[in-house]
C-alpha cells in the first residue's frame, strides 16, 4: 500500500507538472504563486470538471484552450470595488497629490488592475485635484479578458451603493453620480475618464520593466505570489519607479522583507504607501 507521505509527494510532483505545463503551453508562469491558494483554486476546478487528479487536468488544460480559460479565470481572483479601502485613497489625497501638483507630468502605473475600478477611482481623485491633464496612466493585468472588460467601464447596477458609499468615505469632492450613467442593470462609466489611461497586457511573473513611474499601485496582488515571486515584482517596480516616486500595496501585503526596502521610506503604515529614496 501507498504510504500517505509518498501519495502527498505524489499530488506536489503531479501540481508542478500541471503548472510547468501550463507555462510551457501557454506562457502564463503560476509556478511561484501561493502554493495553498492555487491547490484552492486549482481544487474547485478539479472537482467541478469531474477530473480525478492534477494530472487528468494537465491533459485537460494543454488540449482543451477554453478549459485552460477557465483555470486562468479561477487562478487570477479578480476581486476589486471602486475607492476600495476609501481611508487608502484618503491618504494618497493627503499625502501623495501634493508631491503630484510639484510635477509639469507625471505617470501612474496600475498593475494588476483587474475590471479598471482601481483605475476610474484614481482618474476620479486627479480630475477633483485638477491633474488629469498632467497625468498619463497605464493599467495593466495578465488576464486579457478582465482587460476588456476594464476598457469598457461598465459594472453592475446593484455594486453603486458600495461605491458610492467608498467615494464618500474616500474624501470625494463632488456626487459621486456625476460619473456615471445608469440603465436598468449597469453603470456606466464617463467615458472622459478613460481619457489619460493606456490600458494594456502586462504579466508580473514574466515581463520587464514599465517606464519611468511617479506613482505605481500594485494592490491585493503579491498576496498571491510566493515570497520569491514577491521579492522579484518588487525589485521590478523600484527600477520602474522615478527617485521620489510612491508605491502603494495592499492592506495585507507588506515589502519590509524584501531586500528593496533599503530604497525606500514608508510614508503610510496601515495604508501601504511607500517612498522611493532620493540618492
Ligand atoms: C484581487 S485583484 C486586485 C485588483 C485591484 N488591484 C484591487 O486591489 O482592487 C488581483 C489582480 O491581479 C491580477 N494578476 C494576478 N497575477 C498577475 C500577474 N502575474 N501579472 C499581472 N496581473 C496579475 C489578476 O488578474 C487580478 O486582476
Amino acid at each position: 500500500m501507498v504510504k500517505k507521505k509518498q501519495l502527498l509527494e505524489n499530488e506536489q510532483l503531479e501540481l508542478e507538472l500541471l503548472l510547468e505545463g501550463i507555462y510551457r503551453r501557454y506562457g502564463y508562469d503560476f509556478r511561484d504563486y501561493a502554493k495553498a491558494h492555487t491547490k484552492r483554486r486549482l481544487e474547485y476546478r478539479r472537482t467541478i470538471s469531474g477530473l480525478n487528479n492534477y494530472a487528468e487536468m494537465l491533459h485537460q488544460a494543454i488540449y482543451d484552450e477554453d478549459f485552460f480559460t477557465s483555470l486562468l479565470l479561477d487562478l487570477s481572483i479578480n476581486v476589486t470595488e471602486m475607492f476600495r479601502d476609501p481611508w487608502f485613497y484618503k491618504e494618497v489625497r493627503e499625502l501623495v497629490v501634493p508631491h503630484l501638483k510639484t510635477y509639469p507630468f507625471f505617470k501612474v502605473w496600475h498593475a494588476g488592475c483587474s475590471a479598471g475600478q482601481e483605475v476610474y477611482s484614481m482618474a476620479i481623485l486627479l480630475e477633483e485635484e485638477e491633474l488629469k491633464e498632467r497625468t498619463q496612466i497605464y493599467a495593466t493585468d495578465f488576464n486579457e479578458r478582465i482587460l476588456s472588460q476594464a476598457k469598457k467601464g461598465i459594472y453592475p447596477l446593484d455594486s453603486i451603493r458600495q461605491y458610492t458609499a467608498n467615494y464618500l468615505k474616500s474624501g470625494g469632492l463632488q456626487s459621486f453620480s456625476d460619473y456615471y450613467t445608469a440603465d436598468d442593470r449597469h453603470v456606466i462609466l464617463k467615458s472622459s475618464l478613460r481619457e489619460r489611461v493606456l490600458f494594456s497586457s502586462h504579466n508580473l511573473a514574466t515581463d520587464g520593466v514599465f517606464g519611468e513611474m511617479n506613482v505605481i499601485f500594485c494592490r491585493n496582488v503579491l498576496i498571491y505570489f510566493n515570497k520569491e515571486l514577491q521579492e522579484r515584482v518588487l525589485q521590478l517596480f523600484c527600477e520602474s519607479l522615478c527617485p521620489g516616486g510612491f508605491l502603494c500595496l495592499g492592506t495585507k501585503e507588506s515589502m519590509k522583507f524584501s531586500t528593496v526596502m533599503e530604497h525606500f521610506e514608508e510614508v503610510a503604515a496601515r495604508e501601504k504607501i511607500y517612498r522611493k529614496k532620493r540618492r
